[in-house]
C-alpha cells in the first residue's frame, strides 16, 4: 500500500483488539446463568460418587471391611485400586500417583476407594463408614525434616554462574539467613468436579473442570485401558483454577470414569470443600537458607541459596515448580555470582501442585527478602538498593540460566510509578507519622517484577485451534485452552473477529473438547491467550486469505490473478493482491467494492470455497537443557512493580492496606479490561497468600485449616480502599499475538509490596535498626511474634 487511501485509513482504525472489552460469560455469571460442570442436567440413572480417603500420614493397609460401606442406605458400588481396568496411575510427569492407594497410604487425605450411591449425600456418608486397618510408619512432614533426611521426589537442583564462594569471602559485608514462605490453597470457587458419561463401543465422554482436558484424556484412557479416541474430555468453563486443575482434576476425572465403566451408568463425583481441601495439593511452602555478599552501596555481588519446597508425597509438577524458582530467584537483579540450589522434599502431606506463579513467586520473594534485608543493614530505602541492583539494558543483562534480557523496562516502568504513587513524599510523611504514633505504625514498600513467559518445558508450548464460518457468517471458534474466567474465550474472539473483521457479536466461543482440538496443553504459564490466541489467528488468516482471493476473483477484474481458482493464492503477485482486499466493520472492500461479510461469504460457499480451517502455533526460539540449567527458556519477560502502605496495630498485630499502586506491563494489551482485573485479582490473591492464608498440619500429619472457617482467604473489605491498578504502555519486542503480555500469572508478586510495607512497619518499632525476622504468611499472629524479637533485641 503506498498511499493510503479514505478506505486503508479506515481499515487501519478499525480494531478487533486492545480494547476493553466485557468478558464473554459476564452477564451469564452475574445472572447464574453460566453453565459449569455441577449445572449440566443429569441424564436419568446418574450415580453419585465420594472418596474413602486415609487417616494416617504413613502407613500400610493391613485390611479393610466395606460390610457397613456397602449397608449403607443407597450404596450401589466401592472401587479400590484393584477394581482399576488399566493403569493405578494420575501423576502428570513421574507416575509415582496412585489414582487409589493400594496397601500403603502416604498422606492424611489419600484417596483409598470410591463409593457409589444414589446420591452424593449418601455416598459421602457411606465412605466414611469403611474399616481401615493400618500399620503405621514414620512420617515426614515438613520441608526442613526432608530436606535433614534427604528425602527427595527428585534429584536435587543446582545452577552456579561465576564463582560465588570466592566472590563472598571478598565481599566487603555479608549477610546469612534463613525464610519459611508458606504455601497456598487454591480456593477455586468451584471446586474439583468430573461428570463420566459412558457412550457406545467403549466410549466414555467426560465433562471435568480442568485446566487440562487432553491430560485428563490420556490418565482416563490409561485408567480404563481404552484408547485416547474412546474418551472426550469437555470443559466449558471454570469456577476457577488457579493452577489447582492443571494436573490434579485428574484424580476426580479417573474415579467418576472408572466408576462410570463398572457401573455402566452415568457417575458424578463433586468434590465437598473439607474433602477437596484435604485431597488436593497446593502451592508449595519453601524453606530458605541464604548467603549473600554485597559491596557499601548495598549492590549484590555474590549470593547463595538453598531452596527446598514440599513437594508432598510424590513428583506430580513439583520439579517444574522448582526449576521456576530456580529461574526467578533473580527476579529484576542482575547477580554476577551465584549459587541456588533448590530441592523437592518428600513429605507426608497433600502432593503439592502449580498455584499462578508456579514456583516463580516463591523464588523471587527469596531475593526480595534480601534485598530488604541489605537496605536495613546500611540504612537506606529498600527502593534505591533495589535499583542499583537492576538489570542493566546493555550490560549487566544476562540471567544466571544465560538468556540475554532484551527487553528491560523495569527502570523506565519504576519511575512512572515511584511518581505517579508520590513514593518520596509519603515515605517522608510515614516517616513523620510514626514518630508521633507508639502504637499504630504505617509501613511503606515498593517492589519490583520480572516474570518469564513459556511453559519451562519447552515442548508444551503450542497450540491449536479450530475456526468455522457458517454460511450465514457467524463465526464459531474453538482452541485448546480453557476458560477458567481469566477471559481466555474474549481474546481468542477478539482476536478471530479482528482478522476477519467481523464485530465481536458474530464470533462464539464453543467449550474445550479433546474431540475438536488435539494434543492441546495445560491453559497454564500464562500462556493461554498468546498460544491459543496465535493458533486461532493463523486458522482465521486461512479463511480470510481464501475468501480474499474468491473476493478477487469476483471482483478483482484483474486478468490472470488467482486463475488457479479458490485454493489460495499462489504467486507472489496473488499473495500481495490477497493482501489488498481489506476486512473491517463486518464489510469486505476489494477494487472499490465494499461487500458485506455475510453476503460474500453465502457466495463463496456455492462457489465451494472452504470456509473453515485450523490453525497451529508453536512458540519459536526457545531451549533448556535441563542438567546444566541454562538456555532461552523464556519467549520474553513480563514487568511489573507495586507500591503498598499499611497501618499495623504493634499491639495486636492487625494491620490494614491503606493504599496500592500497582503498574504492570501487558505489553500492547488485547483488552485493558480484562487485564486490569487480572492484575487487581492478583494482587489480592497474592496478598492473601503472604498474609492471611496459613495452612496448619497437627503433629498427626492432618491439615486442619481445611475450610473457610479456619482458612482465611481476602474478602471484599481486605481490598485497600485507594487500589489504583494501571497497565505500563509497552509494545512487545517479541512478536506475540498483537504485540500483547502474558497477565495471569506474574501480577501475584505484586503485593510482594503488602509483606514488605508490614514488615516495614514493624521495623519502625525499633527505629529500622534491626531485621524484623518475619516470615511468611504474615499472619497476626507472626507479626507480633516479630514484634517481639525485634523489642528483646534492642
Ligand atoms: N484468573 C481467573 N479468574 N481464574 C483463574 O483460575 N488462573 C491463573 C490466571 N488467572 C486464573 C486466573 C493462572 S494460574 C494462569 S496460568 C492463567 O490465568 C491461565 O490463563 P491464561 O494463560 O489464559 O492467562
Ligand atoms: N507453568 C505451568 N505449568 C507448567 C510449567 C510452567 O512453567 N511447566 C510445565 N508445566
Ligand atoms: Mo497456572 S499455575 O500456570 O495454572
Amino acid at each position: 500500500m503506498n498511499h493510503p487511501g479514505a478506505t486503508e485509513l479506515k481499515a487501519m482504525a478499525w480494531t478487533g483488539v486492545g480494547v476493553g472489552r466485557p468478558h464473554e460469560s459476564a452477564e451469564l455469571h452475574v445472572l447464574g446463568q453460566a453453565t459449569y460442570t455441577d449445572d449440566i442436567p443429569e441424564l436419568r440413572g446418574t450415580l453419585h460418587a465420594a472418596l474413602g480417603t486415609s487417616s494416617k500420614p504413613h502407613a500400610n493397609i493391613t485390611a479393610i471391611d466395606f460390610a457397613q460401606v456397602l449397608a449403607s442406605p443407597g450404596v450401589v458400588a466401592v472401587y479400590t485400586a484393584r477394581d482399576i481396568p488399566g493403569t493405578n496411575d494420575c501423576g502428570p510427569i513421574i507416575h509415582d500417583d496412585p489414582i487409589f492407594a493400594d496397601g500403603k497410604v502416604e498422606y492424611v487425605g489419600q484417596p483409598i476407594f470410591v463409593v457409589v450411591a444414589d446420591s452424593h449425600d449418601n455416598a459421602r456418608r457411606a465412605a466414611r463408614r469403611a474399616q481401615v486397618t493400618y500399620e503405621e510408619l514414620p512420617a515426614i512432614l515438613t520441608p526442613q525434616a526432608a530436606h535433614a533426611a534427604k528425602s527427595y521426589v527428585l534429584p536435587p537442583m543446582h545452577l552456579r554462574r561465576g564463582d560465588c564462594q570466592a566472590a563472598f569471602e571478598r565481599a566487603p559485608r555479608k549477610l546469612k539467613g534463613t525464610l519459611y514462605v508458606g504455601g497456598q490453597e487454591q480456593f477455586y470457587l468451584e471446586g474439583q468436579i468430573a461428570y463420566a458419561i459412558p457412550r457406545e463401543a467403549d466410549g466414555m465422554h467426560v465433562y471435568c473442570s480442568t485446566q487440562h482436558p487432553s491430560e485428563m484424556q490420556h490418565v482416563i484412557a490409561h485408567a480404563l485401558k481404552l484408547h485416547s479416541h474412546h474418551v472426550l474430555v469437555e470443559c466449558r468453563r471454570m469456577g476457577g483454577g488457579f493452577g489447582g486443575k492443571e494436573s490434579q482434576s485428574a484424580l476426580w476425572a479417573a474415579a467418576a470414569a472408572i466408576a462410570a465403566k463398572k457401573t455402566n451408568r452415568p457417575v458424578k463425583l463433586r468434590a465437598d470443600r473439607d474433602d477437596d481441601m484435604m485431597v488436593t495439593g497446593k502451592r508449595h511452602c519453601f524453606w530458605y537458607e541464604y548467603e549473600v555478599g554485597y559491596g557499601d552501596d548495598g549492590r549484590i555481588v555474590a549470593a547463595k541459596v538453598d531452596m527446598v519446597s514440599r513437594a508432598g508425597y510424590s513428583a506430580d509438577l513439583s520439579g517444574p515448580v522448582a526449576t521456576r524458582a530456580v529461574c526467578h530467584f533473580d527476579n529484576t537483579y542482575y547477580l554476577s555470582d551465584v549459587d541456588i540450589r533448590a530441592a523437592c522434599g518428600k513429605t507426608n502431606t497433600q502432593s503439592n501442585t502449580a498455584f499462578r506463579g508456579f514456583g516463580g513467586p516463591q523464588g523471587a520473594i527469596a531475593i526480595e527478602y534480601i534485598v530488604d534485608e541489605i537496605a536495613r543493614e546500611l540504612g537506606r530505602d529498600a527502593y534505591d538498593i533495589r535499583k542499583l541492583n537492576f538489570y542493566g539494558k546493555d550490560e549487566r543483562n544476562v540471567t544466571p540460566y544465560g538468556q540475554v534480557i532484551v527487553d528491560n523496562v523495569i527502570h523506565e516502568l519504576c519511575d512512572q510509578l515511584e511518581e505517579s504513587s508520590e513514593y518520596r513524599a509519603r515515605r517522608q510523611a510515614i516517616d513523620a507519622y510514626n514518630a508521633g504514633s507508639p502504637v499504630i505504625k504505617k509501613g511503606l514498600a515498593f517492589t519490583p517484577l520480572k516474570f518469564g513467559i513459556a511453559f519451562n518445558v519447552t515442548h508444551l508450548n503450542q497450540a491449536g485451534a479450530l475456526v468455522h464460518v457458517y454460511v450465514d457468517g457467524s463465526i464459531l471458534v474453538n482452541h485448546g485452552g480453557t476458560e477458567m474466567g481469566q477471559g481466555i474465550n474474549t481474546k481468542v474472539a477478539q482476536v478471530v473477529a479482528h482478522e476477519l473483521g467481523r464485530d465481536l457479536r458474530h464470533v462464539r466461543v464453543t467449550a474445550t473438547d479433546t474431540s475438536k482440538v488435539a494434543n492441546t496443553s495445560a491453559t497454564a504459564a500464562s500462556t493461554g491467550a498468546d498460544l491459543n490466541g496465535k493458533a486461532a489467528q493463523d486458522a482465521a488468516r486461512q479463511i480470510r486469505d481464501r475468501l480474499a482471493a474468491y473476493a478477487l476473483r469476483l471482483y478483482g477484474g484483474v486478468p490472470g490473478v488467482l486463475a488457479g481458482g479458490a485454493s489460495g493464492a499462489a504467486s507472489e503477485a496473488d499473495a500481495a493482491a490477497v493482501e489488498e482486499v481489506l476486512f473491517y466493520d463486518d464489510t469486505v472492500h476489494v477494487n472499490g467494492h465494499a461487500i458485506p461479510f455475510a453476503e460474500l461469504v453465502q457466495k463463496a460457499y456455492l462457489a465451494r470455497v472452504q470456509l473453515w480451517s485450523d490453525g497451529y502455533y508453536a512458540t519459536p526460539h526457545l531451549h533448556w537443557d535441563p542438567k546444566a540449567m541454562t538456555g532461552h527458556p523464556f519467549s520474553y519477560y513480563a514487568y511489573g512493580a507495586a507500591v503498598s502502605e499499611v497501618a499495623v496495630d504493634t499491639l495486636t498485630g492487625e494491620w490494614k492496606l491503606l493504599r496500592a499502586d500497582a503498574l504492570y506491563d501487558a505489553g500492547d494489551s488485547l483488552n485493558p479490561a480484562i487485564d486490569l482485573g487480572q492484575v487487581e485479582g492478583a494482587f489480592i490473591q497474592g496478598m492473601g497468600w503472604l498474609t492471611t492464608e496459613e495452612l496448619w498440619w497437627n503433629a498427626g500429619g492432618k491439615l486442619m485449616t481445611h475450610a473457610p472457617s479456619t482458612y482465611k482467604i481476602p474478602g471484599v473489605s481486605d481490598c485497600p480502599e485507594d487500589f489504583r491498578a494501571a497497565l505500563f504502555k509497552n509494545r512487545n519486542v517479541e512478536d506475540s499475538i498483537h504485540r500483547s503480555k502474558a497477565v495471569g500469572e506474574p501480577p501475584l508478586l505484586l503485593p510482594f509490596s503488602v509483606f514488605f510495607a508490614i514488615r516495614d512497619a514493624i521495623s519502625a518499632v525499633a527505629g529500622h535498626k534491626v531485621n524484623p525476622p518475619l516470615q511468611a504468611p504474615a499472619t497476626s499472629e507472626a507479626i507480633l511474634k516479630a514484634i517481639t524479637a525485634i523489642e528483646a533485641s534492642r
